[in-house]
Order: C-alpha cells, then structure tokens, then sequence
C-alpha cells in the first residue's frame, strides 16, 4: 500500500464583521491569520484510525473502523473521526489512516483551530487517495462535518481555512468571494478568557424567541454595516473601515456578548490611535482587534497590554489550505 505521508496545512481566521448575524444568513468579512494547523496523513493497511494531537492531548489514539459509529470519541478526535467517515463514505477506499495534528497556536484562542485542522485533514487525505476533491467540494465536505460535530455555525471559518485572503462570507458558502489582497495593521488582544461558542449561540438564539424581533432588527443593521464594509475593504479605505467596526461592536455590546475586560482593550485601543476596535467572533472572552496604520500599532499594542489584554502576533490575508 502507498506508505508515503502527506501534510497540508490550513489557516486560522479573525472575524473583521457580521459576527453572529452570519449565523442567521447575513453576510460577514472574515480574514484568515497566519497561525495555521497541520496534518500529516498516512495511509495504513489495517482498517482503522490512529490520531496523535498532543496539542489536544492525544497520543496514539487508536480506534477501529468497524466501530466508528458506536464508539465514545474523545472530544479532541470528533472533528476528524467525523471527517474520515464522512470521507469514507463519499469516497470509499481500503486500509485506514494514522494522522499526526500540530497547530501554531493554542486552541483557546479563537482562532478556529477544530475548521483549520478538518479542512488539513480532508485536503491530506484527499491527496493521500488521490481524489482530487476542488476546494467548494472540500468546503461543503468540512462544512457538514463541522455541523455534525457542533450543531450549529456559520462556516465563515472553515472558509478563510479553505480559501485563505479574506472574504465577504454567507453561511454555507452562499457568497464566498476574495476581497483584495490589500495589506492592512490589525492588533490582535487576548482577553485571556476562552468562551464555547455554541451555548452562547443557542442563548442569544432563545432570547431572540420573545423580544419581539429586537434582536433579528440588530442582525440587519449588523448587516448593513457589512455591506459598507465591502465597499470600504475593496477600496482601502482604512479610516471608513475603522469606523464600521465601531459600529459593529456597539451592536454587539447591544446583542449582549462584550464584557467588561473586552470594553477595556477596545477602550485602550481607541484613545491609542485605532481607527477601529471590536471584539471577534463569539464575543464574551476570546479576543478583540484593532485596526491602526504601521505608524500607531506599536502604542496600541502597549494600550491593550496595560488594559490587561495579551497581545498575540498574526499576520492577516494569510494562504488558503494547501500541501506542504
Ligand atoms: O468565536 P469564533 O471566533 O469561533 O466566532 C463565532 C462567530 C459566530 O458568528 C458567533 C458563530 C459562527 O459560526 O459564525
């Protein structure tokens, strides 16, 4: 059997705007970072799944094909086990596959480590059988995975894993289109507080059953505000973008997910020069962003350092999925 190994490696993502409108079908803007996940694929000849992921604490995890279905996964092999399947089931082949996972960054912040790691995964395995999947089918493959393992979600960050740049994004991959590759300063503050997703997506999405439809009204100014972002991204136009991240996160400050400690970076941010400050993603903890210019990210970097954020170096625009 082909005992050779491939690795692909896939980007992680910042949400720039539309966050939690997105999972309601408005568009959104996210940018992939340069922080990226690795999988390193190898076909093998018995049937079964072998994962090492020390950064999720996994070593030699070891489970049989036959039992895929019926087995307790652990919570650090889900993703992948449900992807192998999914695969499997697409595209039959023979044997198994022993999987190495390795990530530039910790899984607590954000970045989106389960979508970079599934899109690496099936992109490795796709060459390992040699499928020659396109991209749209990879995404809509890791999509459903990452539905299946999660219950809900947008998919914006499978996206920027699968596509890289940044993109205007609509759940599902209804819009997926690159916006220019221009270079732009973005701080990146960790508030040091790792927040689960999905509770506060089925929490805001209870509350939205009896407001008398307050909440899906935010959900269309947000998507407002992302549709000016589109215009102001194409054209570079720093100051305006600047401004409608501003405005996103009053929205969101709103919809109930800033805190205290996310109120501060942004605040330090801002009186430091930033044209703009919110928080990405999830909101609650996880972490904010502020645009600046090269001359005023050194100051804003000290600003969300005194308020008490931890400066986490990335670079955005970073490459979509790809074979190292
Ligand atoms: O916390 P993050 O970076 O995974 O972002 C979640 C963004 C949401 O819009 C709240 C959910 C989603 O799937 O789009």
């Amino acid at each position: 059997m082909n005992a050779h190994s491939v690795t692909a490696s896939a980007p992680g993502k910042l949400m720039l705007l539309g966050e939690h409108a997105v999972v309601y079908g408005r568009p959104c803007i996210v940018t992939a970072v340069d922080q990226r996940m690795r999988a390193t694929v190898e076909r093998i000849d018995n049937p079964s799944f072998i994962l090492h992921a020390p950064d999720v604490g996994l070593e030699e995890y070891h489970l049989a094909l036959a039992d895929i279905t019926n087995a307790e996964i652990p919570k650090g092999a889900r993703f992948l086990v449900e992807a192998l399947q999914q695969f499997r089931v697409a595209h039959p082949f023979d044997g198994g596959i022993r999987v190495r996972t390795s990530s530039d960054f910790s899984s607590h912040f954000g970045f989106g480590s389960s979508s970079a790691s599934t899109i690496a995964f099936l992109r490795a395995i796709d060459a390992c059988i040699g499928t020659h999947l396109d991209l749209r089918t990879l995404f809509e493959l890791a999509f459903a995975v990452v539905l299946a393992v999660q219950k809900t979600g947008s998919g914006f960050d499978v996206a920027a894993a699968t596509w890289g740049g940044t993109l205007h994004y609509a759940r599902g991959g209804e819009i997926a289109t690159a916006l220019p590759n221009h270079s732009f300063s973005l701080v990146v503050g960790y508030t040091g507080v790792k927040v689960e997703t999905a509770p506060v997506v089925h929490r805001i999405r209870e509350e939205s059953l009896r407001d008398g439809g307050r909440i899906e009204r935010l959900y269309d100014a947000m998507a407002t505000v992302t549709a000016k972002g589109v215009t102001a991204f194409s054209h570079a136009d720093w100051p305006a973008f600047g401004v409608l991240m501003d405005e996103q996160q009053a929205l969101l400050r709103d919809l109930g997910v800033s805190s205290d400690v996310l109120e501060r970076c942004i605040l330090a941010a801002k009186q430091a020069g930033a044209l703009g400050a919110k928080l990405s993603g999830t909101g609650i903890g996880d972490c904010m962003i502020a645009l600046g210019t090269p001359e005023t990210v050194p100051a804003i970097m000290d600003a969300i350092t005194a308020a008490g954020g931890i400066i986490l170096p990335v670079r955005v625009q970073a490459p979509a999925v790809r074979l190292e």
